[in-house]
């Protein structure tokens, strides 16, 4: 079964295709969608080894040139140096303006090699491939590409919407117990800023997803996909809502800078950065310690950490102060008022906020 998503955003719109075996059905999808002849498939060595032949072989036998790029794999290879990597093998390979990009694997090679997209030749066309959990429920959708700098994650990027995403649930089986629970954080997210039902649907359902069973998955997947996308149709570019989406971010990307890319998987600093954003909305009144508690066994019964890694309060906050969301000084945190709503709240004094959480 074919489930079809639309991010709707006038001439910018474009389908997420969600079901299983469609690795093999990607060149006949690119055909409909009349994308360019030569494509630069850029993957990793794990995800290749697995799918690369899959996707190939369905291009080639549609009547496209692909060309595979394999970057390292790791958090770590999301940095200037592999990005330069990719642009060296566009230029060598003669790709111009009329080729595109296909990104097959997870959020890291979705997120840079839909920035080389983004920035080869001012923009060429690309398509997404999640093959994480992670990345089919949030990083493939809603057109956030990006690298790392060492002083912090995602700060060199741009908005780039792809033609498509193209969404494989059978690629689920063949990864670690730790990635899937890693992509399950970001789906109780959209449960908590979002949605109730969805929610404690999640909570009914934790044994059928820890399973991986299929219709409960492509459940799971297609209604963050959609909360995601109505989402990204009323702002794109992250004027106002959209920073729903970072719900658990800030403390969770502090988490990630500090104990260095790779250490924790960005869902597993998610996870914990959602209780430390539910402990600081309990502290002003939003919800109660009861949801906290809710929210606490939800994600532990899904294998997924809580606490936070012990680095000092100040250690913390300045990484958090480096936070995109941060302005003149003052950050925006993503607070939970009960379960499947959230706000916003502007913070001066970060330190006094988190001291009685950490
Ligand atoms: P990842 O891309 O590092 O993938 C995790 C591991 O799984 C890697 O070793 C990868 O090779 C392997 N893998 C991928 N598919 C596999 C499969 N089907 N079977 C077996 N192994 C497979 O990590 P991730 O969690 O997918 O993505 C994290 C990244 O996504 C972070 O850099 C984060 O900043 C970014 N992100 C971006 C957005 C966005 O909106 N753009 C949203 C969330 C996260
Ligand atoms: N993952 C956050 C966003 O896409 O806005």
């Amino acid at each position: 079964m074919l489930e079809k998503i639309t991010v709707p955003l006038a001439d910018r719109s474009y389908p997420i295709h969600l079901g299983s075996e469609l690795l093999f059905k990607t060149g006949g999808e690119l055909s409909h969608l009349q994308f360019p002849q030569r494509i630069a498939v850029i993957s990793n060595p794990t995800v290749d080894r697995l799918y690369g032949r899959a996707v190939l072989d369905s291009l080639e036998k549609s009547g496209f040139l692909p060309l595979l790029f394999n970057a390292p794999d790791g958090e770590e290879y999301k940095s200037f140096e592999t990005l330069q990597s990719i642009y060296d093998f566009l230029i060598e390979n003669n790709f111009d303006r009329g080729c595109g990009i296909i990104a097959l694997g997870g959020g890291v090679i979705g997120d840079m090699a839909g920035f080389a997209a983004a920035t080869f030749l001012r923009g060429i066309p690309y398509v997404q491939i999640p093959t994480t959990l992670l990345a089919q429920v949030d990083s493939s959708v809603g057109g956030k590409t990006a690298i790392n700098h060492p002083l912090g994650k995602n700060l060199i990027g741009a908005f780039y919407q792809p033609e498509m995403v193209l969404i494989d649930i059978a690629v689920l089986d063949t990864l670690e117990p730790r990635e899937v629970s890693a992509g399950l954080a970001e789906v109780v997210k959209y449960g908590v800023i979002s949605d109730y039902e969805f929610f404690c649907w999640l909570e009914e359902n934790v044994q059928k997803l820890r399973e991986r069973d299929g219709e409960t998955l492509i459940y799971a997947v297609k209604r963050s996909c959609q909360i995601k996308a109505e989402i990204v149709e009323l702002d794109e570019k992250e004027g106002s809502i959209r920073a729903y989406l970072n719900y658990g971010h800030t403390f969770g990307h502090a988490i990630e800078n500090l104990s260095g890319y790779g250490q924790f998987k960005h869902g597993e600093a998610v996870s914990v950065g959602m209780i430390v954003a539910c402990k600081v909305s309990a502290q002003y009144g939003y919800c109660t310690q009861q949801e906290v508690d809710r929210l606490t066994h939800l994600l532990q019964s899904l294998d997924l950490p809580t606490d936070p890694p012990e680095f000092s309060l100040d250690e913390y906050v300045i990484s958090m102060q480096r936070d995109k969301k941060v302005k003149q000084g003052d950050l925006t945190l993503v607070l939970n008022r009960g379960i499947g709503d959230v706000s916003l709240q502007k913070v001066t004094d970060i330190k006094s906020i988190f001291s009685s959480i950490l």
